[in-house]
């Protein structure tokens, strides 16, 4: 008996889910004050997926009509086979994008293996431009190499390279300028986002350092033009062209300009958990179905459909209170 399952993933407000982002690993050479404790356990290799795992389920949501894959971590390229796994993603029939969201650190080497992986785009974090800022936001990261990485990157030809900026209020904002001026003269985009409570850090208290987007775009007035454009990534910033140049300035601000009503994206976390939305623990247990021992592709695209019905309206983040999400963003990545 043949089974026919929809051609596209729709949840009960509407929206298609046709972007899955999968975290292949929760551990990361870098530790931001943002993301993680500085003392962080990770998890044991018995309860992640394996990459054979990790391929056959990126398979069965492209077959059920995801577009568009996004590999996060931690930090993707410190996974063992992470390339193979991009290069049999990247051949996946049916997918649109095969893209990578990284920290820059292994980029110098990583690069040309990316492009021959058919990666469409890169999206590397980059907070600041001073060094000494650099290794106290990462707490272990060295500014020099993400630089030459970018530069790598930018040297083999993606479509598209975009830096990502955590902008904190007393700790970088007031680079925001230097960091656009520097996209612009590398012809790459920028996308600044408001800091999401996720995880408790220690010493790092978020109400006092939430920069709204609204304030980095008043600063970035007095240096650039910013022209609202549509281009939409499929992704949450909100684009301005920076006039006169070839880049693009995003705006990623789930506190001030909400955007879940547009939502088209869902997370699988390294242990297997789908995760329906970064702000919200509702979640499916795809680990559990894959390792089960009557396993059927059947089973695990039913599951998959039915977990449309759970995928919350919005999430309700609030940086003055304790976070309810004790998760930490690298189970996520972003
Ligand atoms: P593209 O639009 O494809 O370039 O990707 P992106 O900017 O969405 O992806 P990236 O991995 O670079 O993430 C940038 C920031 O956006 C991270 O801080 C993510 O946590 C945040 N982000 C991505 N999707 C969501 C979302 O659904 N909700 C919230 N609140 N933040 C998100
Ligand atoms: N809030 C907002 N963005 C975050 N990122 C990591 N932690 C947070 C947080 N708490 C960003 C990283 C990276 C992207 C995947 O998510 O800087 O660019
Ligand atoms: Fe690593 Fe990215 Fe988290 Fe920084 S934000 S610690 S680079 S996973």
């Amino acid at each position: 008996m043949t089974h026919s399952f929809p051609s596209q993933l729709i949840d009960r407000f509407g929206r298609t889910v046709d972007y899955l982002r999968i975290s292949i690993t929760d551990r990361c050479d870098f530790r931001c004050v943002y993301c993680m404790a500085e003392d962080m356990t990770f998890l044991p290799r018995n309860q992640i997926l394996s990459l054979e795992e990790i391929y056959l389920l990126a398979k069965t949501f492209v077959e059920l009509g995801v577009k568009k894959i996004r590999i996060t971590g931690g930090e993707p390229l410190v996974r063992k086979g992470a390339l193979d796994l991009l290069a049999s993603c990247g051949a996946l029939e049916g997918l649109q994008e095969l893209v990578l969201t990284t920290n820059g650190s292994q980029l110098v080497t990583a690069a040309p293996i990316l492009k021959l992986a058919n990666v469409k785009r890169l999206n590397i974090s980059l907070d600041t431009l001073d060094a000494e800022k650099f290794k106290a936001i990462t707490r272990t990261g060295d500014l020099e190499h993400v630089l030459n990485g970018i530069k790598a990157a930018k040297k083999i030809g993606f479509e598209r390279i975009k830096l990502n900026a955590v902008i904190l209020k007393n700790r970088n904002h007031s680079e925001v300028c230097d960091l656009v001026q520097f996209a612009v003269d590398n012809e790459i985009d920028i996308s600044f986002i408001e800091e999401m409570p996720l995880g408790i850090v220690e010493k790092h208290n978020r109400a006092e350092t939430y920069y709204s987007s609204d304030y980095i775009r008043a600063d970035l007035a007095q240096k650039f033009t910013l022209q609202k454009i549509s281009d939409n990534t499929g992704g949450p910033s909100d684009y301005y062209a920076v006039v006169n140049t070839q880049s693009r300035v995003g705006f990623i601000s789930p506190h001030s300009h909400n955007f879940c009503s547009t939502c088209n994206r869902v997370r699988l976390t390294v242990e297997g958990r789908l995760l329906l939305c970064l702000g919200n623990e509702h979640s499916i247990d795809l680990k559990a179905i894959l390792r089960s021992p009557d396993f059927t592709t059947k089973k695990l695209k039913q599951a998959i459909i039915e977990s449309m019905e759970i995928k919350p309206e919005k999430h309700e983040f609030n940086v003055k209170e304790q976070p309810i999400i004790l998760r930490y963003m690298n189970m996520t990545g972003g």
